[in-house]
């Protein structure tokens, strides 16, 4: 039967299936959850810079000039109800003790401002590693693909600084250069990326012609991006590569580990399928593995990838052709 065991961000997991961050991981009882459920690894839901800096600054400083006090009331109640650092901490702590598997702290950040300080407390609390969820919206048009991308880069060297701990950089597929910035954010001292964050996207209602909400999960076929960007990716530099988005069952994390990624994050397929999808998602990978005669996740990870293969047009072509895709 064959070996599952992978190595994510320099940790030892017992298997390359991690549960990703989401309302499912909030709790100390949804960690041990996936942990039971078999969870090679578990990313906690982020938490966000707001709630981190709020803490800080307390919400006199944090909103000082804000135009309208009741609303920093609203913001105040409404963030300290949800999570707060002291909450995180203490889920950090208590999760960390309650599994024997890896547990990743997430924050969700949009700057290297003063936050930054209290990745040093999720380390001291157990993190063994941290995620960080670095977006904003590029909405400024004075604002360069170079600036947008230096936001990134000094989190990272901040955070850095801070920490012992291996850094991961969940990213976003919108970035001009990939291939340049995943080198960038490892001289900043991010240990590995996860491709890629998923983010909500709105619709618009035709009836009503207002904005609505669109799709919060993904699709069993929504993991080609991911899984082209990590072949690109795999060999280019010596981090460790996360997929993220459209793993949904063992044949796609089979994909996932022939193009490069040393570990899967699963979050849409927990909510769909239920927690038994680990069992099942490890078990579809092993029958794979034995009837292609592989023993081990090393025999066959990065085969696929851009470097292994030499450059190949499959990853390079772009447009549609009749010979590839059966249509033009
Ligand atoms: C309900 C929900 C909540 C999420 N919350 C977070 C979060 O707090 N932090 C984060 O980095 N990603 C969050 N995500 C994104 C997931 O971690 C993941 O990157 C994304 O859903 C793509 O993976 P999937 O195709 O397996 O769902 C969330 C996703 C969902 C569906």
């Amino acid at each position: 039967m064959g070996d599952l065991k992978t190595t994510y961000l320099g940790l030892a997991l017992d298997n390359p299936f991690m549960m990703g961050s989401c309302g499912l991981t909030k709790t100390v009882d949804g960690v041990q959850r996936a942990a039971d459920a078999g969870a090679g690894a578990i990313v906690l839901k982020s938490l966000f810079e707001e709630e981190i800096r709020l803490d800080f600054a307390g919400t006199t400083d944090a909103f000082a000039g804000y135009p309208h006090p009741e609303a920093a009331a609203y913001l105040d109640a409404d963030i300290a109800a949800h999570y707060g650092p002291e909450k995180y901490l203490r889920l950090v702590e208590d999760a960390s003790k309650a599994v024997s598997v890896p547990v990743i702290a997430s924050v969700n950040c949009v700057s290297a401002a003063t936050w930054t300080t209290f990745a040093e407390q999720l380390e001291a609390a157990g993190a063994a590693a941290i995620e960080l969820n670095i977006y904003q919206l590029p909405l400024d048009a004075s604002l360069s693909a170079a600036a947008v991308e230096e936001v990134y880069l000094e989190t990272v060297r901040a955070v850095r600084t801070r920490v012992k701990i291996p850094v991961a950089v969940k990213v976003v597929p919108e970035i001009t250069n990939l291939v340049r910035f995943s080198l960038a954010l490892q001289d900043a001292g991010a240990n590995g990326l996860v491709l890629f964050n998923r983010f909500f996207h709105p619709d618009i209602d035709i009836q009503t012609e207002e904005m609505s909400g669109g799709l919060v999960l993904s699709r069993p076929d929504d993991y080609r991006q991911a899984m082209r960007w990590i072949g690109v990716l795999h060999g280019r530099s010596s981090g460790s590569l996360c997929a993220s988005t459209g793993v949904h069952n063992g044949e796609t994390a089979a994909r996932m580990l022939l193009v490069g990624a040393d570990a899967v994050q699963i979050v849409s397929a927990v909510y769909s399928q239920g927690r038994t999808v680990f069992r099942q998602m490890k078990s579809e990978l092993r029958s794979w593995m034995d009837q292609k005669g592989y023993e081990h996740i090393s025999d066959f990870h990065g085969k696929l990838s851009r470097f292994r293969l030499g450059d190949p047009e499959a990853y390079t072509r772009a447009q549609y052709i009749k010979a590839f895709v059966g249509a033009e």
